[in-house]
């Protein structure tokens, strides 16, 4: 467990990672397609990272085109035991503006057309979600973020409920007030069902929601354009790679036990020696 490589999927507005050495692109195939991109692995701050663009380097996916089980079987097949993940979302809170930063601890899903499990086809499990991020990924990442964002002035956000949609379409001012009802905090396109299937692969799992826009129920700004959004996705992903050394700087010796790290030993109902 001591060097496996840490994976990280960067979402829109970080396409790549800096500074890395050893680099190495890996073109991989896998039982569920392509991945997004080819995966490009390496050193940063001493620590084996692997990285995966989410949309692709040059963003031509929708997030309903995102091969989700690919890319989290690919990591997988990479050695990659904990998996952070980055991605822009809007917020639903008046307390988190945009360039905040949230790390959300629950997820409601919402999407309509993912396929959201490797099982299926003769093979039955049923993990537990209750809990779907790593406590201790959250740990480590919040301490990243915390330092960078607090000399901006800016707030990190620890814990609250990141409501998935399908989009590619923002949400109606309707849906947007539905989901602060919900109790929702933040919401993304792409998170679900990246989670679930981290889990189901027994990968630790976090991610970092990077604010840019209000969505569409605050009364006194503007809802969200995709020109507005992208403005505030540049400069986030500045803080992004800040925090990305931050967070590798803290597992340079060790990495996190995580829960999600037997997940199947309670969720496989069909019996393993009928998987081999
Ligand atoms: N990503 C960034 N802002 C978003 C929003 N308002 N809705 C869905 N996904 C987003």
């Amino acid at each position: 467990m001591q060097n496996t490589p840490i994976g990280i999927i960067g979402g829109s507005g970080l396409y790549q990672i800096e500074g890395l050495s050893e680099r190495q692109e890996h073109d991989l195939i896998t039982p569920f397609g392509q991945p997004s991109d080819r995966f490009v692995s390496g050193k940063l701050a001493g620590v084996p990272v692997v990285f995966l663009a989410r949309h692709g380097q040059t963003h031509h996916l929708l997030p309903s085109e995102v091969p989700y089980r690919a890319n989290i079987y690919a990591f997988k097949k990479l050695g990659v035991k904990h998996l952070f993940s980055f991605s822009a979302v809007g917020s639903l809170s008046e307390d988190i503006a945009p360039l905040d930063m949230v790390i959300p601890d629950q997820y409601i899903d919402m999407t309509r057309q993912r396929i959201n499990t490797f099982f299926g086809q003769g093979t039955v499990a049923h993990v537990s979600l209750a809990d779907p991020i790593c406590a201790n990924l959250a740990q480590v990442l919040a301490n990243a973020a915390e330092g960078c964002l607090t000399q901006q002035g800016r707030n990190l956000h620890v814990g609250g409920t990141y409501l998935c949609i399908e989009g590619p379409q923002f949400s109606t001012r309707a849906e947007s007030h539905w989901f602060r009802s919900l109790g929702a905090n933040i919401i993304g396109m792409t998170n679900m069902p990246e989670a679930r299937l981290a889990r189901e692969a027994q990968m630790a799992y976090v991610s970092l929601g990077m604010v840019t826009d209000y969505d569409a129920w605050h009364p006194r700004e503007q809802a969200v354009t995709a020109d507005y959004a992208i403005k505030n996705l540049m400069k986030n992903s500045e803080n992004a790679q800040q925090i990305l050394m931050g967070l590798l700087a803290g597992l340079q010796d060790q990495r996190p036990d995580s829960l999600a790290h037997t997940a199947l030993q309670q969720g496989l109902v069909t019996p393993l020696s009928s998987m081999n």
